[in-house]
């Protein structure tokens, strides 16, 4: 569904909203699906025993068309966390919960802060007109989790150049495929590697403490790194970068901001909502529910639109405003339920520290192409810029 202003999502949410919160829809695939678009019905259902994560399951909805390339190379979708349901989901989520804590995330600030502090040097060395996407959006969750999942410093840049690949919009699939490629069989010599010398790391601590509890196989421990590395990069690039255009959009916003820079934590929370940049989750009925006066019959294919539901006017007044006083951390840009995101502490700490840093170095950071020039990501399930030219 076609947005219109390209800081909101697409028009026709609001008007589901209100006419037909649960509704069936037609997607590129072919498939079918019901589409869900109340913060009330979304949060429901996204708690719905009933409902399943399954990524195996043959009905989950698929957002894009199948390209030729994706029928040429068939591949077995693979079941990590993310795609489980209880009880199978609990042990892996358990194993690595305790790498993300609010302490935790408190003890890597300074080092983020570092990374910032050199990005941000990149961006100021390439000079005025510059990407802010390449030099800071896509660099700093990269350096960031080569340095959470104990990369050694000496194969850093391999691992942020082929985690940037991944994000490339001019990277072919062929290229895609083999950066992919290249970064699993990396992780998986990481893994080796830490098995026969543990190191005090995400992965040396998750392969430790697996020897007692064996949660996974070395399969899944290579599944589970490579799944916090793709769900932690493109997500926070993306908030970065479009969290910069909203900043710079709504110029009283970041005055106040400018003014009292404690405010950072609410204006980074707003901007979650704002852009709730994974616009919907796909997951599939288990039973027959009866919804709305709607029934979504066991196998059917369900999504849950985080984008509409955030900006749900019975829940957030003035929905459409970048309010940084709501003070509110109930929306779901991170998900809710047994599956909600389990990197956001990390991901609140990567932002603030890049906002605070980015104008306090470069006060005078705008735009160097009118919004409507700016590359939207429009086919996206997560929302986001392939370019961000900036001035100073
Ligand atoms: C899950 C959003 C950053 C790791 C999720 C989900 C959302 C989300 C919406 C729920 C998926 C579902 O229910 O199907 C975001 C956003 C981020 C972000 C908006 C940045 C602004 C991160 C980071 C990491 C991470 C930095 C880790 C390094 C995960 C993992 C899950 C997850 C492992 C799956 C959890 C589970 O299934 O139990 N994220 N995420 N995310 N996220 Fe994030």
């Amino acid at each position: 569904m076609p947005r219109g202003y390209a800081l909101d999502p697409a028009p026709t949410y609001a008007r589901l909203r209100r006419e037909r919160p649960v509704t069936q829809v037609a997607l590129p695939s072919g498939q079918k699906a019901w589409l869900v678009t109340s913060y009330a019905h979304v949060r429901a259902l996204v708690t719905d025993p009933r409902i399943s994560s399954d990524h195996t399951h043959p009905n989950l909805p698929m957002l894009a068309p199948l390209r030729p390339e994706d029928i040429d190379t068939p591949h077995e979708p693979v079941n990590t966390l993310v795609g489980l349901d209880p009880p199978e989901h609990s042990a892996p989520r358990r194993s690595v919960i305790a790498e993300f804590t609010v302490r935790r995330i408190q003890e890597m600030r300074p080092r983020i802060q570092e990374i910032v502090d050199g990005c941000v040097d990149e961006l100021i060395a390439a000079g005025p007109g510059s990407d802010l996407v390449s030099t800071v959006a896509v660099s700093v969750p990269s350096q960031v989790l080569s340095e959470l999942l104990g990369v050694n410093p000496p194969d850093r840049e391999f691992f942020h150049v082929r985690a940037s690949k991944m994000l490339g919009r001019t990277t072919s699939p062929q290229e895609r495929r083999t950066a992919m490629m290249e970064l699993a069989i990396f992780i998986n010599g990481l893994l080796i590697e830490k098995d026969r010398e543990p190191t005090d790391d995400l992965l040396g601590r998750l392969i430790v403490n697996n020897r007692e509890t064996k949660v996974f196989t070395h399969q899944g421990l290579l599944h589970m790194a490579y799944l916090l590395l793709v769900a932690g990069n493109e997500t926070t690039a993306n908030m970065i970068s479009l969290g910069t255009t909203g900043l710079l959009e709504n110029p009283h916003v970041l005055a106040e901001l400018k003014a009292d820079p404690s405010l950072i934590g609410r204006t980074v929370e707003e901007l979650l909502r704002y852009f709730t940049i994974s616009d919907v989750l796909v997951r599939v009925a288990k039973e027959d529910i009866e919804i709305e006066g709607a029934t979504i019959r066991a196998n059917d294919g369900v999504l849950l639109c985080l984008g509409s539901a955030n900006r749900d006017e019975t829940i957030f007044e003035d929905p459409d405003k970048l309010d940084i006083h709501r003070g509110t951390r109930h929306h779901m840009a991170f998900g809710y339920g047994i599956h909600q995101c389990l990197g956001q502490n990390l991901a609140r700490a990567e932002l603030e520290i890049v906002f605070t840093t980015l104008f306090a170095r470069l006060p005078n950071l705008r735009l160097a192409k009118p919004l409507a020039e700016l590359p939207f990501k429009f086919d996206s399930n997560t929302y986001g810029l392939h370019e961000l030219p900036v001035q100073w």
